[in-house]
């Protein structure tokens, strides 16, 4: 590369007025960059909001065909669901994942019938099921199976597959659940349903508001070290997503988002695969907290870490925060 040096080149020169930075714009935010979560909860006409992520509620389903016509409306392509299961139903073998009649599964059916052409990501892990709060099945010694919780999650994206998803996506971190899912939607005949797998996922403090969310928080026994990945480490991840992509994988996912935007570039240079960051919970509240202690403005803070996500190489982003980031990109 030509590096010529001042006062041959002033760099500033780029940066003198509006137009001219727009026009050297190396990357641009759009609507379709988002993927908007939404928690989903019994009732009717519910709305309950949850006090470690301001501004997110958990929506009852007959709530979602609104919140379908808002993401229409607004170019936010698909929403991912995920279900506050109550406590009642919440088991050791997680058996409501498979009940066809689920709250995700209505919640499923009530965007596709609403609004079609939004697109419907469904997480598969057994958290939401479970009363110890993994995301898998466990041993006597608490230890989660690996090859039983696969076996399991194959028949929960078969059941969220025929209920309407569009996307599954596992976010368990079991060895082979890519290859078994993607076996079981051919044998099925779902050869449309695309997975996206949460390929490195690591063994965050982030995730705490998210389990209040699903209420899964108080119940979850230890921590998920056994299966989700060590921040430590950032060429493990390329071997998760290699894994993934060979067991059939149509997208990855790196998460958290901003602290492992080294992961995400890492990931999109190595394999060129639709990449998609998950700016997780922790990361809404820490942004929010910022804004509410007068430390940041929100509306820059939200644009600015979207940007960084795409300069890092990311094909989209879920965040809490797609609804107010797609009102600031329509201006
Ligand atoms: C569950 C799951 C988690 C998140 C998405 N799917 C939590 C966890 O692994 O404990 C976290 C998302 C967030 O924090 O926003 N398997």
């Amino acid at each position: 590369m030509v590096t010529p040096s001042f006062p041959s080149m002033r760099m500033r020169r780029g940066r003198s007025s509006p137009w001219i930075r727009d026009m050297l714009a190396e990357h641009r935010l759009h609507p379709s960059d988002l993927i908007w979560p939404l928690f989903i909860c019994e009732g009717e006409g519910q709305e309950e909001p949850i006090s470690t992520l301001p501004g997110v509620s958990r929506w009852s389903v007959d709530r979602l065909a609104e919140k379908a016509r808002e993401a229409r409306d607004l170019g936010i392509p698909c929403i991912a669901l995920f279900p506050n299961t109550p406590p009642a139903l919440r088991t050791d073998d997680a058996r409501e994942a498979l009940n066809p009649d689920n709250l995700i599964c209505r919640a499923i059916k009530a965007i596709k019938d609403a609004v079609p052409e939004v697109g419907v990501l469904t997480d598969v892990a057994l958290d939401p099921y479970t009363a110890h709060g993994h995301d898998g099945v466990v041993d006597d010694r608490g230890r989660v199976l690996n090859d039983e919780t696969s076996a399991i999650l194959v028949q929960q994206s078969l059941v969220q597959a025929l209920a309407g998803a569009d996307i599954v996506a596992p976010s368990d971190m079991m060895d082979g659940r890519v290859g078994a899912i993607r076996a079981g939607l051919e044998k099925a005949g779902l050869i449309d349903v695309a997975i996206m797998a949460y390929a490195a996922k690591y063994a965050s403090a982030f995730y705490g508001p998210f389990r209040d969310a699903v209420g899964s928080r108080g119940l979850l026994k230890g921590d998920k070290r056994g299966y989700q990945m060590d921040p430590a480490n950032g060429a493990e991840a390329l071997r998760e997503v290699a894994l993934d992509l060979a067991e059939g994988a149509d997208m990855v996912m790196v998460k958290p988002g901003l602290p492992y935007l080294d992961v995400l570039a890492r990931v999109k240079d190595a394999f060129g695969v639709p990449t998609f960051a998950y700016q997780v919970s922790g990361e809404y509240a820490m942004i929010e907290a910022a804004a509410a202690a007068g430390a940041g403005e929100r509306e820059a803070l939200v644009l600015e870490t979207l940007l960084a996500f795409k300069r890092a190489g990311a094909t989209g982003v879920l965040t809490y925060h797609a609804p107010l980031a797609a009102r600031l990109m329509a201006g």
